[in-house]
């Protein structure tokens, strides 16, 4: 069950992580450690409490597993993590996502450069092995992050900004015009809105059209399984909800044969009072052109006003490639806050890596 680096002068171990089976103890560390790993990475930024967290990692989600692990010094205190996220045997269409291993994790300042995210990375090797053809995707947005990930052999593959935007800037008289230009009577388009929840029902008819344009949005040229929504992790995403509290907003314009022609949703969360989450905006692509994006963030951004008058801010995450929906937010007052880059790696490249970095106790790998 443990594993040890063999050339460091430093030993570190690595053990597993169960949510479901953790001692007070080990949630006690974990949780300090994460909270210190939060103000190290996303310093300012706010963070759930212990609470919360602990909730949210023991929640059953219906369409993914995480493996977690844990490095720890000497001492056995944690110093760093690994967590492997892939798609749940059985949940459907399984063989389709099942190469794509979501990687993430990291050491703490304290530690880093000691070669304790290499001696986790056996780990990583050790579940890509088990499986066929495998890539690992992992995002970075500190300089460390990036180096780390070069010197593995991963390739950077797909850039995103996380754009944000005051609303004390917002121009509401020009909002107004944006959506009374979508809704003029020459589109012939009906507006549909949902504020809180979205019912099931409703939901269930949606997933495909909102897939299509989901996976319409450019993501260049990562290797990735179809991006799509599923009414199963929406049943989880709405028990989250209930439990933390929050609200899911979604704006539909239909056309005549009432297919969706734009889409925008966001959502509000209740442990974040000051901040909308804006999620996908999309154009069908015969829509294109003609206001409607504009037409219905702007009903999207009125919408979230009215219901909660605290929201200060909006944050959203945008393809680098997407130049129309970064014109789109760049006139909203929509900056960049931060960079990530998503790199991958397959089995033999981290094999290779790992080759140069042997563990002290192969055997005892489990
Ligand atoms: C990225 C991170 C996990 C690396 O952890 P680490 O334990 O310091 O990494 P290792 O000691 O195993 O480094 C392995 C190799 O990566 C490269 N590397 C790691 N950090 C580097 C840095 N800051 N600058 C340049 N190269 C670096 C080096 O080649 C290093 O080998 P060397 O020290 O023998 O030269 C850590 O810096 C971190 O937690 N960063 C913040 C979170 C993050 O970005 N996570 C990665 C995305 S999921």
């Amino acid at each position: 069950m443990l594993e040890t680096r063999a050339a460091d002068a430093r030993q570190f171990t690595t053990s597993s992580f169960d949510p479901q089976r953790a001692s007070a103890e080990e949630w006690a560390q974990a949780l300090a450690y994460w909270r210190q790993r939060h103000d190290e990475d996303f310093p300012g930024e706010p963070q759930p409490d212990d609470a919360h967290t602990q909730q949210d990692v023991r929640q059953h989600t219906p369409l993914h597993v995480v493996h977690r692990a844990f490095a720890r010094d000497a001492q056995g205190r944690i110093v760093g993590s690994l967590n492997m996220g892939v798609r749940r045997e059985g949940s459907p269409d399984y063989a389709t996502f099942a190469p794509f291993i979501d990687v993430w994790g990291g050491v703490l300042r304290s530690h880093q450069r000691q070669g304790v995210a290499s001696t986790l990375l056996h780990r990583l090797l050790a579940l890509m092995e088990t499986r066929a053809p495998t890539t690992a995707t992992f995002k970075a947005h500190l300089p460390e992050g990036r180096a780390f990930l070069a010197a593995i052999g991963a390739t950077e593959k797909h850039r995103s900004i996380e754009n944000r935007m005051a609303f004390a800037g917002l121009d509401w008289a020009a909002l107004a015009r944006w959506r009374a230009d979508a809704l003029a009577p020459t589109h012939g388009l009906r507006l549909e809105i949902h504020a809180g929840r979205v019912p099931f029902d409703r939901l269930a008819t949606l997933m495909a059209p909102l897939s299509a344009l989901l996976e319409d949005a450019p993501t260049s040229a990562l290797e990735r399984a179809p991006l799509r929504f599923e009414l199963e992790g929406f049943h989880a995403w709405y028990a989250e909800i209930d439990r933390r509290g929050g609200e899911h907003f979604l704006v539909l314009l239909r056309d005549a044969n009432d297919e969706v022609a734009a889409v925008c949703d966001a959502s509000w969360n209740q442990l974040y009072p000051d901040r909308m989450f804006q999620r996908l905006t999309g154009v069908a692509r015969h829509w294109r052109g003609k206001g409607l994006a504009k037409g219905v963030k702007a009903i999207m951004l009125q919408l979230v006003r009215e219901r909660h008058p605290e929201v200060a801010i909006a944050v959203t995450q945008n393809a680098e490639v997407n130049a129309p929906m970064l014109a789109i937010n760049r006139q909203l007052g929509f900056a960049p806050h931060r960079h990530d880059g998503a790199y991958q790696i397959g089995t033999e490249s981290l094999r290779a890596f790992l080759s140069t970095r042997p563990l002290a106790v192969p055997e005892a790998r489990a």
